[in-house]
């Protein structure tokens, strides 16, 4: 299987583990698209709660029932892509843009799984780079504060604010992001720590102790992953 095989296989098995009456997290990238494609074609009686406009409106378009999440009393299962699967299934999220949002539906879920190609697992996390989410105003004071709580950390990198098409990338909450391409993650909790410490940081794409379970895309097949 390729990449986009096996991000679909994930994304079938996932859809397998809903059951009827479930308020399901719908993630957001390619390999959540293949979830929400395949939760809608089993056509079950459930609400999505999306955790981006882009899949909000894919899963309107398949016909599936989304709310907000402030509408919904608890969310039973999430589901979401990830752009790196480290030990313990620490994660980095966030490629996309929709770290934040991911973040408030993954924390307001009863269960949550990540599902990914072969590709997205590292014996450690920080190959791909970190996406921090700043607000607009004073962007570039945040982003030298963020150069600070990196350094505490010893990690010397300078950010790059993400650009697409010759403009700064604006998140759906109108935030923009910094990524920070770290090499090596060697503390996790302690780099997410010194993140959110910093005024003007909305979040990061460290997801740590969130995942309950990985269904991962191999040549061979789905193969399910526990922290
Ligand atoms: C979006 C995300 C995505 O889940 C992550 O970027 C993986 O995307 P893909 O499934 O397209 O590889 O975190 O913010």
């Amino acid at each position: 299987m390729n990449a986009d095989d096996q991000k679909r296989a994930c994304g079938e098995a996932a859809a397998l583990l809903v059951k009827p009456g479930m308020t399901v997290g719908l993630g957001t990238g390619s390999t959540a698209a293949w979830f929400v494609r395949a939760l809608a074609a089993r056509k079950l009686d459930i609400v999505g709660v999306p955790t981006s406009v882009a899949t909000a409106e894919l899963a309107t378009s398949l016909g599936i029932v989304i709310k907000d999440l402030d509408e919904v009393s608890a969310i039973d299962l999430t589901v979401d892509g990830a752009d790196e699967i480290g030990p313990a299934l620490a994660l980095i999220k966030g490629g996309g843009a929709a770290l934040l949002r991911e973040k408030l539906v993954w924390e307001a879920s009863k269960r949550c799984v990540v599902i990914a190609d072969a590709a997205k697992r590292v014996p450690l996390l920080g190959k791909f780079p970190l996406p921090i989410e700043v607000v607009a105003f004073g962007h570039k004071t945040t982003m030298a504060r963020i150069c600070d709580a990196l350094t505490e950390c010893d990690l010397g990198v300078a950010p790059r604010l993400r650009v697409k098409d010759g403009a700064s990338v604006k998140t759906d909450g109108g935030n923009l992001i910094y990524d920070a391409a770290c090499g090596r993650i060697e503390e996790p909790a302690l780099l997410a720590a010194a993140l959110k410490s910093v005024t003007g940081v909305v979040d990061h794409g460290l997801f740590l102790d969130l995942a309950d379970m990985a269904l991962v895309g191999t040549p061979d097949g789905v193969v399910t992953l526990e922290p």
